[in-house]
Order: structure tokens, then C-alpha cells, then sequence
């Protein structure tokens, strides 16, 4: 099994945003004690998440899916390298015009944050009966928390979109979500 550190340097040395170690400490505690076997990950990149969940178990199944060709490609000789290609399926296209047929005990949010309430939408759909929907950058690091500071058009209207999401999962009433301060802010969605 090789090391992730060359993945962690290209992704810093090109500003490649993967999860902070932190949220995937929690993420593959979760993995671990819900004994989760099938993910459906929306966002890519490299491949670095994918890689760390997959190696946490050899019956851990994947499907990825990157809308950015070369992050795809990238992620692909990865996943190669570490001979994880029967664990993951790796799909590129933009997550909102995939199909997906099958049921995941796990779902990872982790791409475009302001399409977030409609990666929720369409996949709550491929969640097992027991399964959690997880996104991460919920605090997008610690902009949400005082918006009113940002000057940035663009910046401004994001925060509002995840604040919007925030507000979306809290008042849901088919998925009970806990929100934990780890890493870049994650969120834990249930069927209530
Ligand atoms: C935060 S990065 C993913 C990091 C990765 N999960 C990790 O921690 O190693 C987000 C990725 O989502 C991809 N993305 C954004 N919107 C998408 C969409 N609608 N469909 C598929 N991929 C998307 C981006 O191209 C980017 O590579």
C-alpha cells in the first residue's frame, strides 16, 4: 500500500481542495462503525478521499463521480497506482445528469457547494435504509459564520447558498442531520 503524502503535496502544490485530514479522520471512524460497505461520493478530485475510504476495507465498494476531465484523469492513474480499480468506479460526468441505480450506505457531498440542496435532492434517493447522506466545507472556512465581513460579489452569494443548505437540512423533515465543528464543518444526515 503506498503512501498518500504525494497526493496530499500535488493537491497543496496546486490548489487542488481535498478534504482536510480532520473530517476524514471522522469520516472513516463513521466508515468504521456503521460498518458501511457501499459510498457514492459526488466530487472527486484527485481521488484523495476516495483512496483513504477505500483502503479502510477491501469489501468497501465506490462510486465517484468528477465532472472535471482532468481531475478525472488524475484520480484515475491514482486509483490505479493504488490498486484500488474493482473497489472504485470512477464516473465522469456532472454529478446532476448522472443516473445512479443502487442504494449507498454512505454519500459524501463534496463538489460545486452551491448545487449542494440539489445533489441532496436527487441522490436522498440512493440512501439505504440506514444510510447517512455526509457533506463537508459547511463552514467553508469560517466564512459562513459572519458573512456580512466578506467584500467579494461572488464570495458573498456562495456563503448564502451554504447558509441557505445549513437551513435546509435543519429544517428538513424526512432527514434528522447533526452538524459536528470537525475539519471544515461536516454534517450527518438521517432518515427521521
Ligand atoms: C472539494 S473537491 C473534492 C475533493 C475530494 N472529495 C477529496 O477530498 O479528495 C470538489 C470536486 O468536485 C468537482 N465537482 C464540482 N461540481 C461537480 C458536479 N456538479 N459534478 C461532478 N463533480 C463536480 C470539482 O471538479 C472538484 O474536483
Amino acid at each position: 500500500m503506498g503512501s498518500l503524502e504525494p497526493l496530499e503535496k500535488y493537491a497543496k502544490e496546486n490548489n487542488v481542495p481535498i478534504i482536510q485530514k480532520e473530517g476524514l479522520n471522522f469520516i472513516i471512524n463513521y466508515i468504521k462503525e456503521n460498518k458501511v460497505k457501499t459510498i457514492l461520493e459526488i466530487g472527486t478530485a484527485i481521488g484523495y478521499s476516495t483512496i483513504n475510504m477505500a483502503q479502510i476495507d477491501e469489501n468497501i465498494h465506490i462510486t465517484t463521480i468528477e465532472r472535471n476531465e482532468n481531475m478525472y484523469s488524475i484520480a484515475r492513474k491514482n486509483i490505479k497506482k493504488f490498486g484500488l480499480n474493482k473497489q472504485i468506479t470512477l464516473v465522469l460526468n456532472d454529478a446532476l445528469n448522472v443516473n445512479v441505480t443502487g442504494k449507498y450506505d454512505l454519500i459524501f457531498i463534496d463538489a460545486a457547494k452551491a448545487q449542494y440542496i440539489k445533489f441532496f435532492e436527487k441522490y436522498k434517493h440512493n440512501l439505504s435504509k440506514n444510510g447517512a447522506i455526509i457533506t463537508d466545507n459547511l463552514n467553508f472556512h469560517g466564512l459562513t459564520k459572519h458573512p456580512e465581513e466578506i467584500q467579494s460579489k461572488n464570495l458573498k452569494a456562495l456563503v448564502k447558498k451554504i447558509n441557505n443548505y445549513k437551513e435546509f437540512l435543519q429544517t428538513n423533515k424526512e432527514f434528522k442531520t447533526t452538524f459536528y465543528q470537525v475539519g471544515d464543518g461536516i454534517s450527518v444526515s438521517k432518515m427521521d
